[in-house]
């Protein structure tokens, strides 16, 4: 299930930028700060953090706050993406599983104590459900 298929320095990068997005996460309710970034085909990198609301379910997760940055900034194609929580490794959430598989990231770096785990989306997520199984009419070209 493992891949190492990123250069080790871009996997520090990636690790570096979501540790630096954690601090900035808006974890109040929870207080389990998460932060994420993600590397674009371009080779830039994208971060974003959790950030929760009083009213519990607008919450959105670190790993889809950065590729909504990632796009907002125009970016669609992305590569890869790392998650910290500063404690134990934690793999991305269905939801986020299913974001990060719209915009082709492949390679999900989760980071731990230990020494950073690197998976594969497709392992994670098999058999995504994608634009394929839309009508023609409303596939996005
Ligand atoms: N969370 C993330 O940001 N990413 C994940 O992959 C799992 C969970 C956030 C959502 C919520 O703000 C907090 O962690 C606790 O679930």
């Amino acid at each position: 299930m493992k891949a190492g298929t990123l250069p080790r320095r871009t996997v520090s990068r990636l690790l570096r930028a979501a540790r630096a997005a954690r601090r900035r996460a808006y974890a109040p309710y929870s207080r389990f700060p998460v932060g994420a970034a993600v590397l674009t085909s371009g080779g830039r990198v994208v971060t974003g953090g959790n950030v929760e609301n009083a009213s519990y379910g607008l919450s959105i997760c670190a790993e889809r706050a950065a590729v909504h940055a990632a796009v907002a900034l125009g970016h669609q194609r992305l590569v890869a993406v790392a998650v910290s929580t500063g404690r134990a490794a934690a793999a991305p959430c269905g939801a986020c599983r299913q974001v990060l598989a719209e915009f082709g990231i492949r390679t999900v770096i989760v980071d731990h104590p230990r020494g950073p785990e690197v998976w594969v989306l497709d392992d994670l997520l098999p058999r995504a459900f994608d634009r394929a199984a839309l009508p023609r009419a409303v596939r996005r070209s």
